[in-house]
């Protein structure tokens, strides 16, 4: 029995629009950071030869779509047995955090460790990338580049979580699944949104900004760019056809607030959101107290969570300490 742990990630340059043709292969570069603490674990067990396959994502993931990364995985690292697999997540699944990312991470990982030969993390992040285009980034920790093209060098990282240790609060609006998966989502823009190419165009500017905001630590390069980026792809998405919203109320109400303190007290903090009605907001470590706090009261705001950048998918020899009491001795 086999466990594996990766973080999820969140996207400071979004990436939203495929290359056409491929799987989950993206149009444009987005950079992402690492979370600590937000992750999956997958345990991977053989089964007796000639047995099926056994697959679970508990609580109620995709486990269709699961079954069938699992097969790939087997053929492409050369596991000839059938397995026994059960991913997990200790934070709200489909609901614009992201637990696809470190789902297929952490199970791409722990797949490579029944490899006969011991993938290079290239490889893993190009099967990762194949159950959820964004998995890939989770496979590197702290903050990380995704470029488009082949996957050889594809995923690199751009700086290691100690190199900038922000703070990043996730601020939980809602705890249903989200309106419409992030893939649909991207393939309606690309096909219907009036804006999809002045999208692509606006995010090189971004990841300038976002790299070098990166490179040299700079909180009040990297905020603007982020938000601005988030906005952007919120507006190409609205311009679809039918319209894709995924923000609630709580949404507004948090990226309002985030606006106020910036402007009236001065503390520089700055959000984004993914396709979801989620808002991740990033401030220095001094600052995390005083923007929970002022967050945490908003009507509509369900959660929040504390995390930073966290480093990348780790072998374990059991279940994580959060996932130890339902799954020690397997299910
Ligand atoms: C808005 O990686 O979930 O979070 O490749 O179709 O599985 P698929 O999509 P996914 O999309 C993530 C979109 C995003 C932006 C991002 O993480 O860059």
């Amino acid at each position: 029995m086999r466990w594996a742990v990766a973080n999820a990630n969140v996207a400071l340059v979004k990436y939203w629009g495929k290359a056409p043709g491929c799987e989950h292969r993206p149009a444009t570069t987005s950079v992402s950071v690492t979370l600590e603490n937000l992750a999956s674990a997958a345990r991977v067990e053989y089964r007796p030869p000639g047995a099926a396959d056994r697959v679970a994502w508990e609580p109620a993931g995709p486990t269709q779509e699961l079954g069938r990364f699992v097969e790939l995985g087997r053929s492409r690292l050369g596991i000839d047995r059938p397995l026994d697999v059960l991913v997990t997540s200790n934070f709200p699944v489909a609901a614009g955090l992201a637990s696809s990312a470190s789902a297929y991470a952490a199970l791409s990982t722990a797949l490579g460790s029944l490899a006969p030969e011991p993938p290079r993390t290239d490889r893993l992040a190009a099967l990762a990338r194949r159950g959820s285009g964004s998995a890939c980034r989770s496979m590197l920790g702290g903050f990380v580049q995704w470029r488009p093209g082949d996957d050889a060098g594809a995923v690199t990282q751009l700086a290691p979580a100690e190199h900038w240790p922000l703070q990043v609060l996730v601020v939980v609006t809602s705890t249903l699944p989200k309106r419409v998966p992030s893939r649909e989502g991207m393939h309606r823009t690309r096909a219907t949104s009036p804006f999809f190419d002045a999208w692509l165009i606006a995010t090189e500017q971004d990841l300038t900004a976002v790299r070098e905001a990166v490179a040299s630590r700079d909180l009040h390069l990297l905020g603007p760019a982020v938000e601005r980026n988030a906005l952007r792809m919120h507006a190409t998405a609205l311009g679809a056809d039918p319209p894709l919203l995924y923000w609630e109320a709580a949404t507004v109400a948090v990226i309002r607030e985030v606006w106020r303190l910036r402007e009236e007290d001065g503390v520089p903090a700055f959000f984004t959101v993914d396709a979801g009605p989620q808002v991740k907001v990033l401030c220095e470590p001094v600052d995390a107290d005083r923007v929970a706090l002022a967050l945490a009261s908003l009507p509509g705001v369900r959660r929040l969570l504390r995390s930073r950048p966290g480093g990348a998918p780790r072998l374990l020899p059991g279940p994580p300490a959060w996932a130890a009491p339902r799954h020690a001795h397997g299910s």
